[in-house]
Parts: structure tokens; sequence; C-alpha cells
């Protein structure tokens, strides 16, 4: 299996406070890793160096250029309920997914419409086109926010907390397209629930200042605190579900 990215030696900091501490990571072709970690441990910043928006204070990032051009990362934000409050189609934000491709003064082409025509019906929600954004239920919401990560057709995709939208219930149906997805794309998904995630996921990289990557979608208790992840186990009706502690 290939390296699409290496992580050598990372380290980043915000105002002088480290948050990210030699990091040493590899992102292998067809993966599916869940980065776990408690609240504020650097799971969103990790996130961001490997997209190249935040610059580290040491160590380097290494690009498989032949595997993973520029424009071949996606990525879903972590989102707060407040970003979403104003009245913007599905379909434009869809489209500004390729913005990160073509530069945000860039006109929308009818070929790239096409492109989020397709992507829309591949999820299901071609019919909520035209529909605002806060009218959108949380599922939905997720859905177009997928969208948006796979316009630009990523090789590679970054997802931070698409949990977070939904109830449960939704969930399963949502990590199901990322498990078809990822016959063909790499994924790295943040979840605070390990529980539910165990069951698509490849692998773990837990994240609390270090990094420590298990290659296995099985993590036990224990293995979380040999790998300094502190946890908290909670149940959902019948089902335990293992949560990360907040901090
Ligand atoms: N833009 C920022 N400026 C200053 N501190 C930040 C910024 N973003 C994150 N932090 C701090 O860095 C630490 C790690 O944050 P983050 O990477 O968001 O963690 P996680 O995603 O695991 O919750 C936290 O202590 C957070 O408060
Ligand atoms: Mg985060």
């Amino acid at each position: 299996m290939s390296t699409l990215i290496e992580l050598k030696n990372i380290s980043a900091s915000y105002n002088g406070d480290p948050v990210l501490e030699n990091v040493n990571f590899s992102i292998r072709e067809g993966d599916f890793i869940g980065v776990i970690g408690p609240n504020g441990g650097g799971k969103t910043t990790l996130l961001k160096v490997i997209l190249g928006l935040i610059k580290p204070t040491a160590g380097e990032v290494v690009y498989n250029r032949e595997k993973l051009k520029k424009n071949r990362i996606g990525y879903l934000p972590q989102i707060a309920e407040g970003d979403i409050n104003f009245p913007v189609s599905v379909k434009d934000v869809v489209l500004s997914g390729l913005m990160i491709i073509k530069g945000h003064s860039a006109r929308m082409s009818s070929e790239d419409r096409k492109k989020a025509d397709y992507v829309l019906q591949e999820l299901g929600i071609h019919h909520l086109s035209n529909k605002s954004l806060n009218k959108l239920s949380g599922g939905e919401l997720q859905r177009a926010y997928l969208c948006r990560a796979l316009i630009g057709s990523p090789k590679l995709l970054l997802l931070d907390e698409p949990g977070n939208f939904v109830d449960t219930s939704f969930e399963q149906g949502f990590y199901e397209i990322l498990k078809d997805l990822n016959e063909t794309v790499t994924i790295m998904m943040v979840s605070h629930d390990v529980g539910t995630i165990s069951t698509y996921v490849k692998s773990f990289a837990c994240v609390n200042r270090k990094l420590h990557y298990h290659d296995s979608g099985r993590i036990t208790t224990e293995q979380l605190k040999a790998y300094d992840c502190p946890i908290q186990l909670i149940a959902h009706g019948d089902v335990p579900h293992t949560v990360l502690k907040r901090h």
C-alpha cells in the first residue's frame, strides 16, 4: 500500500502554546482512520496541518504528488450550530467546495454545475439543491457538506466530527455512505464516538498532543489508556458506547 501523506516530526502551536508535539504518522492509501482524543487534544489542528492551513512550528509534511494532486483533498470542517444560520442554497454550498481548487474569484462553469448535480444525486439530496441551508435537517446538512467535500473528486477525505449534526439514527446511514466511498477514497475522520465508528474504520489515530497510530478498527479501553487517550463509557440504550471524556 502506498503512502499518500507522511508527517515527519510535526509540532504545532498557537501563540507559543504547543498543541502537537513530534507527530510521526503516515496516511496510507485505502485506509479509513478514526481520529479520536479528548477535546482540545489537537485533532482539528492535525487536519489543518495536513491541509496546509496551519504551518507547523517544526517538522515536515510530505505529499505523494503522484497520487495526490493539490486539489485531491476533500475537507468537511468542524461546524458549530451558529455557523449555518445564513440563507445560501445547497447547490452554492456544494459549488463552494471547488473554490479551494479554482480560487475564490473563479466563475463556476456549466461543467462545475454538472459536477454539483452529480454528487447531489449520488448522495440522494438533489431535490434539495435550491433549498436554503438553514432550512435543512441535521442529516440533510451533513450530506450537503459531504457533497461539498466530494465535488473535487478527492483522493483523501478529511472529516472533522461529521456526526455533530445528527442524532444516532441518522449516523448509521452516513457511515454506510463513507464505507462505500472508502472503496476508492482514503478517509480520515474525527469522531468522539469510538463505539459506533469502530464498525467502520480500519485504524485509529489517538491524538492528545502526541499521536499514537493503532492499526486496527478494534480498540480496547486499556489500549486507549496506554495511548494517553482519556475515555468514558456511557450507554445508549442497550449498546454500550465508548465516548471520549471531555477535558
Ligand atoms: N486559532 C486558535 N488560536 C489559539 N488557540 C487555538 C486555536 N485553535 C485551537 N486552539 C487551541 O489548541 C488546542 C487544540 O485545539 P484543537 O486542535 O481544536 O483540538 P480538538 O480538535 O482535538 O478539540 C486547544 O487548546 C485549543 O484551545
Ligand atoms: Mg476539533
